[in-house]
């Protein structure tokens, strides 16, 4: 008997495209994946998601821009990027050259928007992501994210023009999450990502201005846990696959996040501490599954036992 029979199998499957194992680098947190590619084959990830792209180039918010929190830390970046038609030039070729699935991070306008984004993606990228929850630009973003009909209304116009699966991120910014989770499934979503950023702020009690130049911001980070492991676990019934994000730094809170029911792990504000930490995960991910005697890794997604309530 050879030895790979009894190799953990950490592949997952997420909307339809096989991951190799379920790690992935998270938007906006992870650049294009250049700076990262210094520290560590980005190949061993299960996934990169690219940071958000929109139509055209956007200069994102002036400063500051990030502040630290107590666990966790505060953004209001505001989509900062080089416009879909750089990033399919300059960027994208970078990336393939790596053995990793592709996420594009998409943000528009409007429902159209979306979907020129979508249809000049083709099938360049292995998901596509749609961003509805950004809470750091004024058109579009959590607008989107907040009102099932137009989150509705934007799955459909990417779903129409995507040539491969698609992923609706969702915001936790709402009283009931699983409502607008289903009603991007009905309108046709592959996937849904979760979570966004939380709205926060903090304020400088000398000056009295608030820390962020654009005074609130997104929190995420460790802070964020509790509240993320809630959100996918309330829409775990939907049969939607999932992709889990929000304050996992360690393998232990990957493990939670799939047992709450996602299918794949995201991982952001963490790597801003440690640049090593999706690796970390990985091997805390094999231990794991050695330890409890796991074959696929697969078998946590939704494995929580919850009490009765
Ligand atoms: C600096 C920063 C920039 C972000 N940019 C994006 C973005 O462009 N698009 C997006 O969908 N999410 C963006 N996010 C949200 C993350 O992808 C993720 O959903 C959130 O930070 C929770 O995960 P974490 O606690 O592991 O960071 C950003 C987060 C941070 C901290």
């Amino acid at each position: 008997m050879s030895e790979n029979v009894h190799a953990p199998d950490l592949s997952v499957n997420l909307a339809g495209v096989t991951l190799k194992n379920p790690v992935v680098a998270v938007s906006g947190t992870f650049g294009f994946g250049r700076e990262y590619g210094e520290y560590y084959d980005i190949g061993r990830l299960g996934a990169v998601c690219v940071k958000g792209i929109t139509l055209l180039p956007r200069g994102g918010n002036p400063p500051p821009r990030v502040a630290e929190t107590p666990m966790g830390m505060l953004n209001s970046v505001g989509l900062q990027n080089p416009g879909i038609d750089a990033f399919l030039s300059d960027e994208l070729p970078f990336l393939r050259r790596f053995d990793t699935a592709v996420i594009a991070n998409i943000s528009g306008n409007t429902p159209e928007e979306y979907a020129r984004m979508a249809e000049k993606l083709g099938d360049m990228v292995d998901l596509i992501e749609v961003n509805i929850s950004c809470p750091n630009v004024k058109a579009g973003g959590m607008l989107f994210g907040t009102d099932p009909a137009l989150a509705a209304e934007v799955t459909r116009a990417a779903k129409r023009a995507a040539g491969r699966p698609v992923l609706v991120k969702l915001t936790p910014n709402v009283t009931d999450i699983a409502h607008i989770a289903l009603a991007v499934k009905d309108a046709g979503a592959d996937g849904i990502s979760l979570i966004n950023t939380l709205g926060g702020m903090r304020i400088d009690t000398e000056t009295r201005r608030p820390i962020l130049r654009m005074n609130t911001g997104g929190l995420s980070g460790p802070a964020v846990l509790p509240v993320a492991i809630r959100c996918v676990y309330q829409v775990r019934g939907l049969g939607l696959p999932v992709l889990g994000m929000g304050g996992v730094s360690t393998a232990s809170d990957a493990v939670e996040m799939m047992l709450a029911g996602a299918h794949a792990v995201g991982i952001g504000s963490a790597m801003f501490a440690d640049p090593y930490a999706p690796m970390k995960v990985l091997q805390g991910l094999g231990e794991f599954m050695a330890s409890h005697h796991l074959t696929r890794i697969s078998e946590l997604t939704g494995g929580v036992l919850p009490w009765e309530a």
